[in-house]
């Protein structure tokens, strides 16, 4: 890897600005990454909602890594929203041609107010094509339900779900505690064994967390780029994302988007 680190985003686009492509290229601007995006999808969305979306054909998509894959180069990539199985499948064939080997899965299924952001049929052609191509799966507890096809109420049900979804093929699993209970946010990693390994923080009592998600798993492909192992990747992206909810934007009328440039404010002053 010389040079700069290069990131790229394969997922839809969030027209607010909070999530999606918007808030991962964000992101890795934020922590010194050169980033690039390849999108799978136009979303009509704002902090309140989605109201819509239009995917782009597969192979549009596919042309798009390959643009970038052979011109620049991917230190790193993940996956956020993909629409559909023609998608998922274009997605995973230009991984495997370009040889994008840090690839983080995020596997969005539907949004905070229920809206489908791929259909139900291409999930399990997401789990036979991208799973196995993925350094790490970041499901939040919804998603880790459906995947595993079990209610989870208790810390020993995330890390049976998490044993399960290894075995569906990705070098390591991180299972989100945003959508649990608690003075404290709970995220559980699992790469094999009987160890899991907890990321404990402390919950912040906010309504905006549109895009957190996105956030993290666009930390991590940005450490991932950096040269990180993927251990110290989490660790960090962890960091970072905190501070960004902390300093979450109370903008719109609905959930309100992260600070993803909380680190960087005094450039802004620079100039
Ligand atoms: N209120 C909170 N305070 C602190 N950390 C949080 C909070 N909510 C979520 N997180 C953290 O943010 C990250 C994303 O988790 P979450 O469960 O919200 O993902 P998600 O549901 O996929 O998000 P999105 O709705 O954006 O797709 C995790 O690391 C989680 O621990
Ligand atoms: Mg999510």
């Amino acid at each position: 890897m010389d040079g700069v680190p290069k990131a790229l985003t394969i997922a839809g686009s969030d027209p607010s600005g909070g999530a999606g492509i918007q808030a991962d290229l964000k992101t890795f601007t934020a922590l010194g990454v050169y980033g690039m995006s390849a999108i799978t999808s136009i979303t009509v969305q704002n902090t309140k909602g989605v109201l819509y979306r239009k995917d782009l054909p597969g192979q549009v998509v596919y042309d798009q890594i390959k643009a970038v894959a052979q011109d620049l180069g991917v230190d790193s990539a993940k996956t956020g929203m993909l629409g559909n199985a023609d998608i998922v499948l274009n997605t995973a064939k230009a991984v495997k041609d370009f040889k994008i080997d840090r690839l983080v899965v995020d596997t969005v299924l539907k949004s905070k107010s229920g809206f489908n952001l791929i259909e139900e049929e291409a999930v399990q052609t997401l789990l036979r094509e991208l799973f196995p191509l993925a350094l790490l799966i970041t499901p939040n507890i919804p998603e880790a339900e459906f995947l595993c096809g079990e209610k989870i109420q208790k810390l020993r049900d995330i890390e049976l779900c998490a044993k399960k979804l290894l075995d569906m093929g990705p070098r390591a699993v991180l299972i989100k505690g945003g959508h649990m209970e608690g003075e404290k946010v709970i995220d559980v990693l699992y790469t094999g064994g009987e160890e899991f390994h907890y990321f404990v923080g402390d919950r912040v009592k906010t309504k905006n967390t549109h895009g957190t998600g996105c956030t993290l798993s666009a930390s991590i492909t940005a450490f991932l780029a950096k040269g990180y192992e993927f251990y110290e990747a989490i660790s960090r992206a962890k960091i970072y994302t905190q501070k960004a909810i902390e300093n979450s934007l109370n903008i719109g009328h609905g959930a309100g988007p992260l600070k993803h440039y909380w680190n960087v404010e005094r450039c802004a002053e620079d100039f």
